[in-house]
């Protein structure tokens, strides 16, 4: 049975990755901050985990701007699970970019979140993940992370990082069998996308929730989803900096 261990649990795309694991007989332990829709993620997975969906599925509130606290989260998070064979970690904040201009402090609070927590649990974590095979660590990070753009440079930027690290955690795990895969959705219909007109580009969670078991399961290092971003991706990066920097993007 696959120990699952998804962090943002609440997220629209973590929830419905979670739910794709647990339909299919996984061990899930999911830690979100808002008490109330941490419930009902966990009430839903455990109907569908069907009998023994209490023993299968558990959970645990934490913020995780707190640091410090995620040491203790993770022991807590293994013990239940009794291992770990797949971590996702999901959480993230769209911020407001112009207040990101106005103010140092709400960029940091953006990188903090968006960057900073992640990298501190992906740390604590690869020490962690199960052997030769088995272990993975999957991320959420964007498409906003391939190219800094006017509209919102500083979760590109968070997001960036996050790529980053994660292309040298990656180079390191390698040799203990352990994949680290990078999801770099599009746009997804989400809460947090929910001010946004919607178009042809738009994925729905469940689609991007599927997409994400599927590269865990295949091991990948990097996936687009959809998958045509990498087109649209290589083609924005492509374009010479003296020419981006006059574009309205
Ligand atoms: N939607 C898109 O178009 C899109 C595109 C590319 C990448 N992404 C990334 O996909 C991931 C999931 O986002 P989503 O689209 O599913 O949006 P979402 O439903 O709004 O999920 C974001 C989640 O992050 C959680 N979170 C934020 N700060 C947290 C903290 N300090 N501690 C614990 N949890 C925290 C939120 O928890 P609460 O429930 O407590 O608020 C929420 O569940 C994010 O990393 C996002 O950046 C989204």
């Amino acid at each position: 049975m696959q120990r699952i261990l998804v962090f943002g649990a609440t997220s629209a795309i973590a929830a419905a990755a979670a739910r794709v694991w647990a339909g299919r007989g996984a061990r899930v332990y999911l830690v979100g901050r808002h008490p109330g829709r941490l419930q009902a993620v966990t009430d839903d997975l455990r109907v569908r985990a069907g009998a023994g969906g209490v023993e299968r599925i558990g959970s645990a509130t934490a913020d995780l701007d707190d640091l410090a606290a995620h040491p203790a989260l993770i022991e807590q998070a293994v013990a239940w699970l009794g291992g770990l064979d797949v971590v996702l970690i999901a959480q993230g904040t769209l911020p407001d970019q112009a207040a990101c201009e106005a103010e140092v402090a709400t960029a940091l609070r953006e990188i903090h979140t968006n960057a900073l927590s992640v990298i501190s649990l992906c740390t604590l974590l690869a020490n962690r993940l199960a052997g030769p095979g088995r272990g993975c660590l999957a991320v959420i990070s964007s498409v906003a992370g391939d190219r800094g753009r006017q509209s919102n440079y500083v979760y590109g930027a968070a997001k960036g990082m996050v790529s980053l690290f994660l292309q040298g955690l990656r180079n390191r795990l390698h040799a203990h069998g352990v994949a680290v895969v990078t999801i770099k959705p599009g746009f997804v219909d989400t809460p947090m996308t929910a001010s946004f007109k919607k178009g042809p580009l738009w994925a729905t969670p469940a689609q991007v929730g599927q997409g994400i078991v599927a590269a865990c399961d295949a091991r990948r290092d990097e996936v687009y989803l959809p998958g045509f971003w990498r087109l649209i991706m290589a083609i924005i990066t492509s374009v010479p900096e003296a020419v981006f920097k006059r574009l309205k993007l």
